[in-house]
């Protein structure tokens, strides 16, 4: 049987995410406690104790559903299912209508599973650079499905109300079944409201979590929207293999959910602050050449200079500075590092003022 390459990121990410003063290999916000989350949400203790623990329901539960339809325009609860992370729905979605006649399109570097899964279907690969400009029309031109993951792992790169106008008129001309991953759709830092790739027309599928951007990466709760027909089929394979979510996970993801607007503002303005923190210092951390600057989601990935390799970059920031970050080569492409924004301000700010002295001292 054919099987996936190893996921890249994985074994960095074992080795060193709970040994490291300042965490920015993690793409997620820092975790928090169950405590934490009980005050957070104002989750009634007696609530919490007479959860039963039977199986969800095989869809999801009713109430979550709701509570998650009501982040879209007109999304009804029948066109959602919950799944044990994105990662489930990823997978099932791809093995559900990828074929080896199917030529998948996603713009390239990008979070692994997208187009790993697509390849162990039997797909053939059609990635488009990101790093220089957003080619939506060989995106569209040369795929079968389009993939879409905004805002963007590991670039940080977000939409444009002008990239909306293009990924519509791309649609509009070549009909592309699309699927947006969603992922950090709660951490929209522009002007404007996060738009969904749910509101355009078409064969339109997505994918949405809670837990990168609540700090709950262990809650295990995703979801996939999409053609109800599809869904049904991506359903019945999960009956296979997770069958139903965690109840537990399932009743908190849903009290998060209800609360997201008491409790974004405050892990918002946490990842702005080591935003500009990080847009503060970039001019003297000499061996970083560009970035560009999020405004979604909780990474970037800096250019490095040129000669200088990631994985050993990535090595020496963690024995000289105790700060993690993956290198380049994880994404696989060299001579770039992905930074993550989820660690505590201070954290943050402690690590950037080691990083900054280390790269005065010019050692490497
Ligand atoms: C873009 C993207 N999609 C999907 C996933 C998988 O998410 P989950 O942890 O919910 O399975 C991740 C996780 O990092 C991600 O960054």
């Amino acid at each position: 049987m054919k099987l996936p390459r190893e996921f890249l990121i994985e074994d960095r990410l074992e080795k060193f995410r709970n040994i490291t003063t300042c965490n920015l290999g993690e793409s997620g916000l820092q975790n928090f406690t169950l405590g934490e989350l009980i005050t957070l949400c104002n989750i009634q203790i007696e609530e919490l104790f007479s959860l039963s623990l039977k199986d969800s329901p095989n869809n999801g539960s009713l109430p979550l559903r709701k509570e998650i339809s009501s982040l879209y325009n007109s999304i009804d609860p029948e066109s959602i299912l919950i799944t044990t992370g994105t990662s489930e729905a990823l997978y099932l979605f791809f093995k559900t209508i990828l074929n080896n006649e199917t030529r998948v399109g996603y713009f390239s570097p990008a979070f692994q599973a997208l187009y790993e899964i697509p390849l162990l279907c039997g797909a053939s690969l059609s990635p488009v650079e990101i790093l220089n400009g957003k080619n939506f029309e060989s995106l569209f031109k040369n795929s079968d499905l389009v993939i879409l993951n905004h805002p963007h792992n590991p670039t940080g790169i977000s939409f444009s109300p002008e990239d909306w106008k293009e990924i519509d008129y791309w649609n509009q001309k070549y009909d592309r079944t699309i699927l947006f991953d969603e992922h950090y759709q709660f951490l929209n830092y522009t002007d404007f409201p996060f738009q969904s790739g749910m509101n355009r027309k078409g064969k339109i599928f997505a994918t949405g979590s809670i837990t990168k951007s609540f700090g709950v990466t262990g809650l295990r709760i995703g979801w996939i929207i999409g053609d109800p027909n599809i869904l049904k089929k991506i359903r019945s394979y999960k009956d296979y293999i997770t069958h139903t979510v965690n109840p537990i996970s399932e009743y908190l993801a849903l009290q998060i959910l209800k609360k997201k607007d008491q409790i974004l503002p405050a892990i918002i303005s946490r990842v702005r602050n080591n935003i500009e923190t990080f847009d503060f210092v970039f001019k003297d951390l000499k061996r970083l050449e560009s970035y560009s600057k999020p405004l979604g989601g909780l990474v970037c990935f800096p250019k490095l200079k040129n000669g200088i390799t990631s994985e050993f970059y990535a090595d020496e920031l963690k024995k000289n500075c105790d700060i993690f970050v993956l290198p380049g080569l994880n994404f696989e492409r060299e001579g770039y590092i992905r930074v993550g924004f989820g660690e505590s301000n201070e954290n943050f700010k402690n690590g950037m003022f080691r990083w900054i002295e280390w790269e005065k001292k010019n050692e490497l």
